[in-house]
């Protein structure tokens, strides 16, 4: 079983030793409820690191006042197993108080990029992400961490804070990890009923179907449209947006000619809002 470590202090008695002779940290920070996908992280760092660390929060801060924080789904025992199965070495499982003692009060400023996509529908939610993941590398101090493309605009927000900040710490990205039918998994996949489970396969045809007639499109507005018709066929369906970008910094595009994009969406299929993304091209 990996070690669990509760304070502060433990994680750094821990990884002090690992430093002091040279080994590289991997370290994935997550909020628990795991599932494979969260499991291909920590195997990537298993394979590039000499120690791995997991982090299992779930971050007040980054839920706004009516959302999902109480009932986000919560099964240590089980994440405990997962997190032996794949050779983890330690898990930092902090308490509220320990991370946000009285009279916190500093909080990391990300700019506009915080501010669209999901951040448009989730004032706030990026700061609490910067916020707690610049305190979990400040005390973790790894080398690499390890973040899902499945949430696309927060791995862009990390890259960007730790270069702005010169937070030392390497930045890798993974592919998103897919049930079989296509839906990306997520801990709030736990949120849909049956039939919404089976209507939420179409965000994946969807990404594809984008992808599959970008060529065909000039402009972006036309390929949107037409992405956004498919969803609704799904009559369940209630989007947030979708939205095309680029995929280096998410970036407005003006014109599909030339570049790299990525196309976003955010959908809630009654109690649970579920985001995913394809490259287009
Ligand atoms: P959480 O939603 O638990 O996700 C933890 C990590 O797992 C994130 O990097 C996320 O992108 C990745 N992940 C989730 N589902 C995935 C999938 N299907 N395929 C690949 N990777 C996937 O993201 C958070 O927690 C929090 O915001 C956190 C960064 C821990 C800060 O609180």
């Amino acid at each position: 079983m990996p070690k669990i470590l509760k304070t502060i202090s433990d994680v750094r008695d821990f990884t002090s030793l690992y430093s002091l002779i040279n080994r590289r940290i991997g370290f994935v920070p997550t909020m628990g409820a795991l599932h494979e996908g969260h499991l291909e992280l920590g195997k990537k760092a298993r394979n590039e690191c000499d120690c791995l660390i997991y982090s299992i929060f779930v971050n007040p801060i980054q839920f706004g006042p009516k959302e999902d924080l109480d009932k986000y789904p919560r099964d240590i025992k089980d994440d405990l197993e997962k997190l032996d199965s794949i050779g983890t070495d330690a898990v930092f499982i902090p308490d509220n108080s320990a991370m946000y003692p009285n009279g916190f009060n500093s909080f990391v400023d990300i700019g506009e990029i915080g501010n669209i996509l999901c951040g448009k529908s989730r004032p706030g939610h990026f700061r609490g992400v910067a916020t707690v993941v610049t305190k979990l590398f400040n005390i973790v101090c790894c080398d690499q961490a390890y973040f899902g493309k499945k949430d696309y605009q927060q791995y862009i927000i990390i890259k960007k804070m730790v270069r702005d900040l010169n937070i030392p710490v390497e930045i890798i990205g993974a592919d998103t990890v897919r049930e079989k039918d296509g839906l990306a998994m997520s801990s709030r996949n736990a949120y849909l009923s049956k039939e919404e489970r089976i209507s939420a396969t179409v965000l994946y045809k969807a990404l594809n179907y984008a992808k599959d007639n970008f060529l065909n499109f000039e402009s972006k507005d036309g390929l949107i449209s037409k992405t956004i018709e498919f969803i609704k066929r799904e009559k369940s369906a209630n989007i947030d947006y979708v939205e095309i970008r680029n995929t280096a910094d998410l970036s407005d595009v003006q014109s599909l000619k030339k570049g790299k994009f990525v196309l976003l969406l955010a959908v809630r299929f009654g109690n649970a809002r579920l985001i995913d993304n394809i490259a287009l091209n």
